[in-house]
């Protein structure tokens, strides 16, 4: 059987009709479900993880949308999308599921949609089918007039949570006591504070204002390169996998990158361990990457001799040295569009990326190592429901005016420091492709 999409195998799955295992049942449901009860990240990867107080959660969804049939919601979608026009661009990222991306101007990885938000200045409402901080992202780099739209406000990421303005600037104020202040003999500073652009806007702005700058996965290289010419050491926040691939690939020995867990003292290291200290990484990881394992790997050269193993740099580093390469979304996209007809790939990166791959290059064999379907459970947050809400409510109806609703906005004393730390990412070297030789 052809299945569609990752929503399509979950829906059949949940009703017996195809073999095959979810993490959870409850993926089966609207997110709306989710949204109106207790707090949390709701199905999928992180449903484990602890959700932070004070998170943004969503309203109610009008009823309208949630009964709506997969086919009246495209339908309607696309209608709003042909009355507005210019006026709205609508950006995706690649772990959407497939109902909501096929309505995208711009699909891509966090780097190229923050790109993509410069590109149409001209449109009224940017609506970011993505999570909380892609979102704020959007904003700090459109113009004051554009309104940038999240459809679910419960759409954050757990990562991105692990890692609060308050926390950090503890952190960064015990480090600061113990390396002091006084650059070296070639004028590099002790610490550059570099965030993952999987942060809250404070983060970026903390950046911002302490000579610091923002990475993505696919440019982490080229931004630890731009710290360490300035600085002497590097506190990297919130993922650790991410930081401690790309420092080891540079040649950082792990003995040189001890950890800060907030809830320790002096992070859980010692003080000679921070004074040797390279890269400081800051205990943060992604649930869904955590699942994918050497054992999967093990098994999927076994069971496909000459498998190409592809993961992402957020994976543990044991499945980074494990696989043939790693690399962000757009690295693993094209690297499989650019491979010849027959190759077979073993991906460990988000399902609904990994399924869409898969749909789109029958030429290839690719699968996903984790043999569980078990999408981000943030990135699930946004349902067609929520996409046709939001850009109705543009449209408006003969009773009511337009609105705009779920807009994002940072306040103007965050946006200014973050939108440096931005620039920053933006004007250092184009991003350097993965490793081959992980
Ligand atoms: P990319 O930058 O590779 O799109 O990754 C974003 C993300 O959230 C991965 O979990
Ligand atoms: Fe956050 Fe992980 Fe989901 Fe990416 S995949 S948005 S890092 S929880």
């Amino acid at each position: 059987m052809t299945i569609a999409s990752v929503d399509q195998a979950i829906q059949l799955i949940s009703t017996g009709a195809a073999a095959g295992s979810t993490c959870s049942p409850e993926l089966a449901a609207g997110p709306w479900e989710f949204d109106a009860g207790a707090p949390g990240y709701g199905p999928g990867s992180s449903m484990g993880d602890v959700i932070p107080t004070g998170s943004p959660r969503q309203g109610a969804l009008p009823e309208s949308y949630r009964v709506a049939s997969p086919e009246e919601l495209s339908g309607r979608i696309r209608a709003a999308r042909e009355t507005l026009g210019d006026r709205v661009v609508i950006l995706g990222h690649f772990y959407q599921r497939d109902e909501v991306l096929r309505h995208a101007d711009f699909v891509g990885d966090s780097f190229q949609l923050a790109q993509a938000t410069k590109s149409r200045p001209d449109a009224e409402a940017i609506v970011f089918c993505g999570v909380h901080f892609m979102a704020e992202t959007a904003d700090l780099l459109s113009t004051p007039a554009q309104a940038v739209i999240l459809p679910n406000l419960a759409a954050g990421c757990s990562m991105a949570d692990m890692a609060d303005i308050d926390s950090v600037t503890d952190c960064w104020e015990e480090l600061e006591e113990l390396y002091g202040t006084a650059p070296d003999a070639d004028g590099r500073v002790p610490l550059i504070p570099v965030t993952y652009m999987n942060s809250s806007a404070a983060l970026k702005a903390f950046c911002g204002a302490h000579g610091g700058i923002v990475c993505t996965s696919s440019n982490a290289e080229t931004v630890l390169e731009w710290a360490f010419e300035r600085g002497q050491r590097v506190l990297f926040f919130p993922d650790q996998h991410l930081g401690r691939n790309t420092a080891k690939a540079m040649g950082v020995p792990l003995d040189r990158m001890p950890m800060w867990n907030p809830r320790k003292p002096l992070g859980g290291s010692t003080a000679s361990e921070l004074h040797a200290a390279q890269v400081v990484l800051w205990h943060g990881f992604c649930s869904v990457h955590k699942r994918f394992t050497v054992d999967q790997i093990d098994t999927a050269r076994r069971e496909h001799p000459g498998a190409r193993v592809i993961v992402h740099p957020e994976c543990p580093m044991a499945v980074v040295d494990a696989a043939d390469e790693y690399g962000s979304t757009d690295y693993i996209k094209k690297a499989i569009e650019a491979a010849p007809a027959g190759s077979t790939f073993a991906i460990g990166t988000e399902i609904n990326l990994v399924q869409r791959l898969a749909a789109q290059h029958p030429e290839h064999t690719i699968f996903c190592l984790d043999p569980v379907i078990c999408p981000c459970s943030t990135m699930y947050r946004i349902h067609a429901g929520y996409l046709a809400w939001v850009l109705e409510g543009l449209v408006g109806t003969v009773d009511r005016p337009p609105v705009v609703l779920n807009r994002i906005v940072v306040a103007d004393d965050v946006a200014a420091p973050a939108r440096t730390a931005l620039e920053r990412m933006l004007a250092a070297r184009p991003p350097v492709p993965a490793r081959q030789d992980a």
